[in-house]
């Protein structure tokens, strides 16, 4: 089966969906869409008919930062009508996928247990202690997190992502998910046309949507994958195996890894520093100075740094950390990547940073524009950014 534009590739494990159950996803995908083009640019048409005349009437001089525009803000009716509105959406968006989920998962389990031959390999480690970060918060509103399991060799946490971040992105992913991966590998094309890996590993690799990407491109390389949840890892390797693409992932805290020194020539992230604390990126950033050979590179994908964007966009862009449950959100978006690669052992002089142009399919879907006010991935690009050892 080829993926189709605008609709997720049906893979064996994606959870099937009554004409009830997809019809309520369907809503929740055109309701993010509409709070995105349709309710959130007034905010920024209230912040500067009202709110910002008000506060400089007040204050004598602008806003100086997000944080003074978010205080302004939220006494504000618009604001707060679509702030509420955008809240129900994510918290109906994984109710919608857990409903399916919940029906079949005695299937999909079995599914997931079912021998396999592309010759991925799944490595688990049950004594793995999930670190703080997962465990205090349900991130991002998604009951239960990635780490949590209500039965045996439960993959339900995958199977809800998989189709959440799907609707969350509203498509603009691509069929399979799978765009900041892809947006990574053609920057590396068009930045460095020779580089040529051998060994990938991608960090927090989750479904892997965006780990199977590397295996397609880079062919001849070894791709591994880790991620604390073994209920997202289950699913990712009985999904890539179902697509046929051998990847190997393991159980383990991307701070503390049990792959010998200098035996990676690539390292990547894709969403996963915004859920991890600072101390936590900082032992990161430590573990892949120590993976990485000579001339290797990490790169982590993200949404834009905040100093790239005026404070009134850095405020909505902000609406994550204290509305979504993202506490990590604000200041992983601060991140100063020289200094991040410096503290870490590397050459600050070889650190990079790069806006991306979305890679696959989503570059067809219907941008928004705004990456903003709900719509992630609608930007059409992605913030790159890392070091070369
Ligand atoms: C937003 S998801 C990543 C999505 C995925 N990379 C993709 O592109 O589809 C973040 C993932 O990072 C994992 N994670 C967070 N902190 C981690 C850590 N310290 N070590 C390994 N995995 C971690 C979480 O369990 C979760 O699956």
């Amino acid at each position: 089966m080829q993926p189709q534009d605008h609709e997720q590739f049906a893979h064996a494990l994606l959870p099937e969906t009554t004409v009830d159950e997809f019809s309520r996803q369907e809503f929740v995908k055109s309701y993010k869409l509409h709070l995105a083009s349709q309710v959130s640019p007034n905010t920024k048409v209230v912040y500067d008919t009202q709110i910002k005349p008000a506060f400089e009437k007040e204050h004598g001089r602008p806003p100086k930062n997000r944080h003074e525009i978010r205080k302004a803000m939220n006494g504000n009716n618009h604001y707060q009508t679509w702030s509420s509105l955008l809240r129900t959406s994510q918290e109906m968006m994984w109710k919608s996928c857990q409903v399916p989920v919940a029906r079949q998962l005695d299937k999909l389990v079995s599914v997931a247990k079912a021998p396999t031959s592309a010759g991925g390999t799944l490595t688990l480690n049950p004594d793995l202690e999930i670190p703080r970060y997962h465990t205090a918060v349900d991130i991002h509103c998604q009951p239960g997190g990635y780490h949590t399991e209500m039965v045996k060799d439960d993959v339900a946490a995958g199977a809800i992502y998989d189709r959440g971040v799907y609707i969350y992105a509203m498509g603009q992913l691509g069929p399979m998910n799978d765009d900041i991966g892809g947006s990574i590998i053609a920057y590396l094309k068009e930045t460095r046309a020779d580089f040529a890996p051998k060994r990938i590993l991608d960090l927090g690799c989750s479904a892997a949507h965006s780990t199977v990407p590397y295996k397609l491109h880079y062919p001849d390389a070894e791709v591994c994958g880790v991620d604390v949840a073994a209920p997202m890892l289950r699913y990712a390797h009985a999904r890539s195996e179902s697509l046929g693409v051998p990847i190997h992932l393991s159980q383990q805290n991307a701070e503390d890894m049990n792959f010998e020194d200098g035996s990676f020539d690539l390292i990547v992230s894709h969403i996963l520093v915004h859920e991890t604390s600072s101390a936590a990126f900082r032992k990161i950033m430590k573990e892949c100075h120590r993976l990485l050979a000579p001339g290797g590179i990490v790169i982590h994908a993200e949404t834009p740094a905040y100093k790239a964007m005026d404070d009134f966009d850095a405020f909505i862009l902000d609406w994550d950390t204290y509305n979504n449950n993202e506490p990590f959100w604000s200041k992983s978006h601060e991140i100063d990547p020289p200094s991040a690669a410096k503290e870490a052992g590397f050459d600050p002089a070889k650190s990079f940073e790069a806006m991306a142009p979305s890679a696959y399919e989503a570059a067809k879907a219907k941008r928004t524009n705004v990456f903003q006010g709900g719509d992630f991935g609608g930007g059409g690009f992605w913030y790159l950014y890392g070091v070369q050892k």
